[in-house]
């Protein structure tokens, strides 16, 4: 067997947190390897990157999740007994809970809901001197995925929850205040949620049986019982806060839409096929979670190397969608590498990869792209403004990363014309 090569520090977790995108990837550069071992919050880590990689990554017989995650990120952007920490034949039982919600009718009713929120929130727009799009796109999510959900939302209420929701995925990975904050809205959120689940199962409020949060209320587990409500809150929560994260990719879409002029030209004419290769770039290139972790189930050898039961790794999500073995001059941002071929399950990873009912990859990938698409249309196509020149670019030490400044707009205005409309992406098993 071949030794793993290993970082000469004694803990590397400070460099880690310095640039967490590209920690992985560039000690990989530099050891010229996919693999090596560092200690990272006083453990031993393995950490890989690429698409081989992912394939053994996403093998479901030599990777579990139980214990995966930092106790900080449990108590934060995951919560308690979600989905997210489950292995075999429970996780593939409440996946398929979260699968059944992501049907295209209920996606394209998201949209229109979205779209809706975004036409009420342009109006204000036109009266406001300078608009936080990172916020107001936050507000606009809020509302819509409450209301798609079933999840009752008093227009009193909807700062306070924007808050709380955004806190979970917006301060998870900071230390000190930051990450107080993010416990107290995970406490906060919690309380919110058990709550309506308890009304619903009450038949105190009474919401469809098609909505997502009706679902996950009665859903039961492979012992015939209901969930904890507890439970069932983080799972909904679990729809909730990163439907609000996708405010992020939209302030992204800004960021492009403002450094790549060609890109608003190309959106303006309205071909789908394009829309489609410009959000998947803006996925592709733009970082959002660094990496995702999980632990050796069972001992296997993998190009020379050991993998010991028990071992902690982590796969590079950025380095992935960075590797330039996959992607032809990863550094350029050119949708019309989406136009020329699709990729396969494990190189464009920015929400995790494999299969849907089997992994963990992500199952809001088909809503994430839907919004996304939503959103770029409504930039090139709803509404005209211009960007406050600040700090613009794209802080990579913080998670997630965002222009520095944010992206803050002035003198918009409302292009009259047809409505947005975008098919919705999604059909179970088909890549987006
Ligand atoms: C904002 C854009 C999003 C990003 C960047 C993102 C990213 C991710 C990543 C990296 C994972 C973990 C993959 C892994 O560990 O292998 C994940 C899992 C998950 N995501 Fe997303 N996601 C997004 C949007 C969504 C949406 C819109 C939803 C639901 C409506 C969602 C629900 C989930 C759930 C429930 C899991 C856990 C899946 C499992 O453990 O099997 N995500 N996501």
């Amino acid at each position: 067997m071949k030794p793993i090569p290993k970082l000469q520090k004694w803990d590397s977790t400070l460099d880690l947190l310095r640039d967490p995108y590209r920690f992985i990837s560039r000690n990989c550069q530099s050891n010229h390897t996919d693999l090596f071992e560092a200690r990272l919050l006083l453990q031993k880590t393995y950490c890989m990157r690429g698409q081989d990689a992912a394939r053994i990554f996403y093998d479901p017989d030599l990777f579990c999740r139980a214990g995966a995650a930092p106790k900080a990120v449990m108590k934060t952007l995951f919560g308690q007994g979600g989905v997210q920490s489950l292995d075999e034949e429970d996780h593939r039982h409440r996946k398929q809970m979260f699968l059944s919600i992501m049907t295209p009718e209920k996606i394209e009713r998201l949209n229109v809901l979205t779209e809706h929120q975004l036409s009420f929130a342009l109006t204000r727009w036109k009266e406001m001197r300078e608009v936080s799009l990172y916020e107001e796109f936050q507000r606009v999510l809020t509302i819509a995925v409450c209301d798609w959900a079933g999840v009752p939302l008093a227009d009193s209420e909807v700062g306070q929850r924007t808050k709380q929701l955004t806190s979970l995925f917006n301060d998870a990975t900071k230390i000190g205040l930051g990450h107080i904050r993010a416990r107290l809205a995970r406490r906060q959120a919690n309380k919110w949620i058990t709550d309506i689940i308890q009304q619903i199962r009450d038949k105190e409020i009474s919401i469809s049986t098609q909505s997502p949060a009706y679902t996950i209320a009665w859903h039961r587990d492979l012992k015939n019982e209901l969930l904890e409500p507890q439970i069932a809150a983080v799972e909904l929560l679990n729809l909730l806060r990163p439907v609000v994260a996708i405010s992020v990719y939209m302030t992204l879409i800004a960021h492009a839409l403002h450094f790549r002029p060609g890109c608003r030209e190309k959106l303006q004419s309205n071909s789908d096929e394009y829309v489609k290769a410009f959000v998947q770039e803006v996925r592709r290139y733009y970082p959002f979670f660094p990496f995702t972790a999980a632990i050796v189930q069972t001992y296997f050898e993998w190009h020379g190397f050991e993998f010991p039961r028990g071992q902690r790794v982590l796969l590079d999500l950025y380095g992935t969608d960075h590797d330039s073995r996959i992607w032809k001059e990863p550094e350029l941002f050119q949708p019309e590498r989406f136009l020329i071929r699709e990729p396969n399950l494990y190189e464009l990873i920015p929400q995790g990869g494999g299969e849907y009912a089997l992994n963990h990859r992500c199952p809001g990938e088909w809503i994430t792209v839907s919004l996304m698409k939503l959103t770029a249309q409504f930039l090139t196509q709803k509404v005209r403004y211009q960007v406050r020149n600040r700090k613009l670019e794209i802080n990579f030490s913080q998670m997630p990363a965002l222009p520095r400044d944010d992206m803050r707009i002035h003198s918009v205005r409302e292009i009259k014309s047809v409505p947005v409309t975008v098919s919705p992406s999604q059909s179970h098993g088909v890549r987006i």
